[in-house]
């Protein structure tokens, strides 16, 4: 086991869906899966392994931000060997054109995390999506006929931000969505290069000021799942 998932080596699948909340993780697991397994409970951060249609697939809590996103990533991929990681997450739109319960695919991020300053010191890097996962999630949302935004998204070290109208200038240069956890997720994927991408469903607008209701955030929360499990 490693110091936060206590998973023999074996009983993670080479590709692992991420959702933010743990609850979700059990939620896909009882919904979606065949025999699944939790193969972690520490800190209630579940993680499950089990089939959907025959393939193997793992679901694993992310947890919120950056740093708790990045302890579990790099377990996954030093200690299991994982070789694909799609989060499924929710984010904030930041343009009146990607509405409430859409989906967006994070073609690449944007952030205010200083993780990469520490490692490129006066030069920026440019955390990007899989092209590979890009195109098959692009593909299975044409063949579902589910609409999709793609671009770039936000990655944010604050929910609750001061002055806390900061987005705007992110949308003003086209960023489509603000979440939390993409940029870091994309750093280690191209320090250990493996594969990434992030799915994330919307949850809140930022400009209209409109909120998901709970039934409302389930449902497109499953078809923005039902679209990874599709991609496995
Ligand atoms: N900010 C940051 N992360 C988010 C938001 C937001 O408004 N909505 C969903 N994830």
């Amino acid at each position: 086991m490693s110091i936060h998932i206590a998973a023999k080596i074996g009983d993670i699948s080479e590709i692992v869906l991420m959702p933010g909340d743990p609850m979700r993780a059990q939620y896909i697991a009882n919904k979606y899966l065949q025999n699944a397994i939790c193969y972690n409970q520490v800190r209630g951060m579940f993680g499950y392994t089990g089939s959907y249609k025959g393939k193997k697939v793992s679901i694993q809590g992310s947890g919120m931000g950056i740093p708790s996103m990045s302890i579990y990533a790099n377990e996954l991929i030093q200690e299991y060997k994982v070789k694909k990681i799609i989060r499924i997450g929710s984010c904030g739109s930041l343009q009146r054109n990607v509405q409430i319960r859409d989906i967006v695919l994070a073609q690449a991020t944007s952030s205010d995390t200083n993780i990469n300053s520490r490692i490129f010191p006066s030069m920026n890097f440019s955390p990007v999506a899989s092209f590979n996962l890009l195109l098959k999630a692009y593909q299975k949302a044409q063949e579902m006929s589910i609409k999709v935004n793609v671009g770039n998204v936000f990655t944010t070290d604050l929910f609750y931000d001061e002055p806390c109208d900061s987005w705007k200038i992110w949308a003003k240069y086209g960023v489509l969505a603000i979440e939390m956890e993409t940029a870091g997720l994309y750093t280690l994927a191209a320090r250990h290069n493996i594969e990434a991408l992030s799915i994330l469903t919307v949850s809140d607008h930022l400009i209209t000021n409109e909120a998901c209701t709970s039934e409302e955030r389930e449902k497109s929360f499953n078809r923005m799942l039902e679209l990874a499990l599709e991609m496995v």
